[in-house]
């Protein structure tokens, strides 16, 4: 197993050298100013922006069919309820909703968070949880009060593109390991901790995304979940427990937290899914030794979260059956995810191969031998059809064979039509593989579909 690549640091300190040295040619005192990008912190070089947030300009053109962006469909919610809401908020309590709150939440929320959570089974005290502004927040948070420049984290492979984002913020050193059809699969995470742990490398954390996952879709099987949480015991290696699209099942069965089976676990919630992505209004439960060190990550970030948008949050779920609510979102995803895999039969070509997800948004596509999904990408837009290339997924290059589609977001008809011209892409493309031969890019291609062992 080879660690991945440390990224690319830009050159600080010779631009300092060459600046002093300017300086002294200048004469005694003389300062000659460095270019503000010549005085980034070196730990910015990870800063990229997301192929993903890259795509967003073009996919979100009309006559293109988006089936990039993982945006939550938010056409079910009640918005003339919701605007009394926020009317009466102001009315009634538009002093404390307009003014600064405690940096680790509104507790009335926070209780009504832990009622939240015991639908997964988890059984926490309210003082355990810190409201953020989303779960990326809590994220990016964690990984702040955690990780040291070179630090390893291990992540599925695939990963959710905003998880690695603060992974290489921080300079983290992700290891992925793969999946199957059931989600992580345990005797390669041993495999990896046993290798890491030979090499004297004790991982920082496992972050993992058991339900639904982004971009994969699988969810991982319930008989594994105790195996991975003693697994990473028996390495002394914290879990990262992260469950935005956990409650959206489309059969109503909502999966077990490992945070239900073990109270180490730290978990990541959030109300972008199940209510609304904009108000930016997640947690995390953690035990009480990180949470006060959390608390002051927190304040340092931002003082304390939004009270208006938790009070409005609060009162959401006080005044509606916001279970019904979930219940309404899974039906309409479901309806998508059903046009979506029919699309996919009818019209893809021979070779390609997804998964069905039984929640959440997305479903993962290989592609056949010598298709780059990366390269491909910009013929699929001038086509009027954007997807999320897998490359993008993984901090060490893979995925190219991969791409992510979202069902979440456009009509039925819509995902038909995006789907149907996505396959004249792929067959194009197959067209000129079988013409001039597959391009060598040997083992750029791991993917949930045949886990190998040399995968972590
Ligand atoms: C797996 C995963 N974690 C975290 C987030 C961030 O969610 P939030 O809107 O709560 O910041 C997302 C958003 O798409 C996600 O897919």
């Amino acid at each position: 197993m080879t660690l991945p690549d440390r990224p690319q640091q830009p050159d600080v300190r010779r631009s300092a050298a060459a600046a002093a040295a300017q300086a002294a040619a200048a004469g005694e005192g003389a300062v000659v100013p460095l270019a503000p990008t010549e005085r980034f912190a070196t730990r910015t070089a990870g800063m990229t922006a997301s192929e993903i947030r890259a795509l967003f300009a073009v996919a979100s053109r009309p006559e293109v069919v988006s089936l990039a962006g993982g945006m939550p469909n938010l056409a079910a919610l009640p918005l003339q309820s919701l605007a009394r809401e926020v009317a009466e908020l102001v009315d009634t309590d538009g002093m404390s909703a307009l003014q600064y709150g405690s940096a680790q939440g509104v507790p009335q929320l926070r209780e009504q968070i832990c009622e939240v959570m015991r639908e997964e089974g988890i059984e926490a005290d309210p003082n355990d949880v810190v409201v953020t502004v989303g779960s990326q927040m809590a994220l990016d948070l964690l990984t702040r009060i955690f990780v040291d420049p070179g630090d390893v984290v291990l992540a599925e492979g695939p990963s959710y593109v905003g998880a690695l984002g603060s992974f290489a913020a921080y300079q983290a050193q992700v290891v992925h390991v793969a999946m199957d059809e059931h989600g992580l699969v345990p005797e390669l995470l041993h495999e990896a901790l046993e290798s890491l742990s030979r090499r004297g490398i004790v991982p920082k954390f496992l972050y993992t995304i058991p339900n639904f996952h982004n971009p994969a879709g699988v969810t991982l099987a319930h008989e594994r979940r105790p195996r991975i949480l003693e697994l990473c015991r028996r390495y002394g290696v914290m879990v990262v427990e992260d469950n935005p699209y956990g409650m959206l099942g489309f059969d109503g069965e909502v999966h077990p937290a490992l945070r239900s089976y073990d109270p180490d676990v730290l978990y990541l919630g959030s109300f972008s899914k199940t209510f609304a992505s904009g108000l930016r209004v997640g947690w995390a439960l953690v035990p009480p030794l990180v949470r006060d060190r959390l608390v002051l990550a927190a304040e340092s970030a931002t003082l304390c979260p939004p009270s208006f948008t938790q009070m409005l949050v609060s009162r959401y779920l006080s005044h509606h059956d916001w279970r019904s609510q979930i219940k309404t979102f899974s039906e309409n995803y479901r309806e998508r995810r059903d046009a979506m895999l029919a699309a996919l039969e009818t019209y893809l070509p021979e070779g390609c191969t997804w998964n069905v997800p039984d929640g959440g948004f997305f479903v993962w596509l290989t592609v056949p031998e010598g298709v780059d999904t990366k390269a491909m990408l910009p013929r699929a837009v001038t086509a009027r059809v954007a997807y999320a290339s897998g490359t993008g997924f993984y901090a060490d290059g893979f995925g190219s064979r991969q791409l992510r589609l979202s069902f979440c977001f456009p009509t039925p008809e819509r995902i038909t039509e995006g789907v149907r011209r996505l396959a004249a892409v792929l067959e194009a493309e197959m067209d000129v593989v079988r013409t001039f031969g597959t391009p060598a890019r040997p083992g750029l291609t791991r993917g949930t579909q045949s886990p190998s062992p040399d995968t972590t």
